[in-house]
């Protein structure tokens, strides 16, 4: 017997799949393959302008506490979820809790991941398309005027957006078809250092313009009045959607983590480093925001109107600037890469479908969903729900609602259903870990802390409470 564990055995289960499952094969690949996922357009796009509309270093403080006090955890228990059943998310539950109705925690994770890839690949096929742009040198102008009229052109077409979304929907099924090793970990492990260098290398020529000091007060000096209930939700659902988590992402990615793997610290490591990218995508893009005189709360567009008037400044700027974007399509592709990989395991798993298959299946079902997202800025404009276009909708149902009422089940199943016992054994590898202090921790914030903090936001952040 290889790893008995809350009631299951991994031989057993590895034998029911006949053959030996797939898994990342090193431990720099399990982190370069989580972080790539939790690396994305949620750093270099969303952290800074919603950072941005809401105010600055106080909206990074609450969300600094979200990622502490519930996005960790959920992360945590996750990667034990996915290491101990060895299956995706649907069948983790499935095999923790047969004939309950946990798995549908599983199907909702599913969706969600449908849902994010459908506007995801929107804004993916935009920075593509940027780093074209970039190098044909019709960004390169320091008239904020004219990146603005560039943006506001390009995402307003109807056929280029769209054939960018599906581009990269292909080749982001193109690096799944080739599988967990060959594909995901080969991927990721070449891509996340190229990305902090071409990060480091950003953030250096922002600090150096004239005016950048305005840029960083921003970041870090606190104004909270701006904290209201929406933000502190806001601010939740960043944690959510920045960790990859309450949503079977990191139930899936640990079920390849090898048994040696110590899941809670890599979880705290690539939480750091998560943040880590986050704050230098804030020092690379908010001096730039100060020194050329825009508006830090333009929301959405922040990134592709400032950056380019940032390098445009600059010696060799052309060639920076295909950098910058470069360094932010890797960021999504790697995120990109774990969003896909949901149903895929689930198709291959559960349904035994061929990679191939079920690659196919889910890009094409994305890229019809998907173009509702993408034309959210031209032909479906004035379509919208609760005052949400398409893409605002699928954004604020994952992030706002659907990630944290995962978390929140999920906090609740292993911390109230699954218990200590099960806990302690799987995230201290069998005992062979003396890590009990950090489990002790992490136990009581995920059995209190955190589904009593997740239900309080989303009450009080959707108008139902008032605290
Ligand atoms: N964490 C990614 C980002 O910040 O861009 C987005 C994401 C990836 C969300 C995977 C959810 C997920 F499952």
């Amino acid at each position: 017997m290889k790893h008995s564990i809350g009631g299951i055995c991994v031989s057993i289960v590895q034998k029911e799949q006949h053959k030996p499952r797939e898994g990342f094969a090193t431990s720099l690949g399990v982190i370069t393959a989580t972080l790539g996922s939790a690396v994305g357009l949620g750093n270099i796009w969303k952290f800074p302008y919603m950072t941005g509309e809401n105010g600055g270093a106080a909206f990074i403080l609450v969300y600094l506490l979200c990622v502490i006090l519930v996005g960790l955890p959920v992360m945590i228990s996750e990667l034990i979820i996915g290491r101990t059943t060895q299956a995706n998310a649907i069948t983790a539950f499935k095999r923790l809790a047969p004939n309950r109705p946990w798995y549908l925690v599983g199907v909702s994770g599913t969706a969600a991941s449908f849902l994010i890839m459908a506007f995801y690949t929107t804004v993916a096929g935009w920075v593509f398309s940027y780093i074209f742009k970039a190098a044909s040198g019709v960004i390169s102008t320091t008239d904020p005027e004219v990146t603005t009229q560039v943006f506001k052109t390009s995402m307003s077409a109807v056929w280029s957006p769209l054939l960018w979304q599906w581009f990269v929907l292909l080749f982001t099924g193109s690096i799944i078809m080739l599988g967990v090793t060959k594909g995901i970990e080969r991927i990721t492990k070449t891509l996340m250092p190229i990305l902090f260098l071409l990060l480091l290398i950003c953030v250096i020529r922002a600090l150096t313009l004239p005016g950048a000091s305005e840029g960083l007060k921003f970041l870090f000096r606190p104004d909270f009045s701006k904290i209201t209930g929406a933000t502190i939700l806001t601010a939740m659902g960043l944690s959510f959607f920045k960790l990859s988590v309450g949503m079977g992402t990191m139930i899936t990615y640990g079920s390849y983590f090898g048994f040696r793997e110590n899941i809670p610290y890599t979880a705290v490591k690539v939480m750091l480093s998560d943040t880590l990218v986050s704050i230098l995508a804030g020092m690379a893009i908010f001096p730039a925001v100060f020194a050329f005189g825009f508006k830090p709360d333009a929301g959405p567009s922040l990134l592709f109107i400032t950056i380019p008037t940032v390098f445009a400044s600059m010696p060799l700027g052309n060639i920076f600037m295909v950098l910058f974007f470069l360094l932010v399509s890797i960021a999504a592709t790697g995120a990109m890469i774990s969003l896909l990989e949901v149903p895929v395991a689930y198709f291959t798993e559960e349904l035994k479908w061929s990679r191939l298959k079920a690659t196919l299946v889910t890009i094409i079902s994305i890229a019809l969903v998907g173009t509702t997202a993408t034309l959210s800025f031209s032909t479906l404009g004035d379509t919208k729900f609760f005052d949400k276009t398409f893409f605002d909708l699928y954004d604020f149902l994952t992030s706002n609602i659907l990630l944290p009422v995962g978390g929140l089940l999920i906090t609740y199943f292993i911390a109230w259903k699954w218990g200590l016992k099960n806990i302690a054994r799987e995230a201290s590898n069998n005992g062979s870990l003396s890590n009990q202090p950090v489990i002790n921790i992490y136990f009581f914030i995920v059995r209190y802390l955190a589904p009593i903090a997740i239900t309080l936001i989303l009450l009080n952040g959707l108008g139902f409470i008032k605290i």
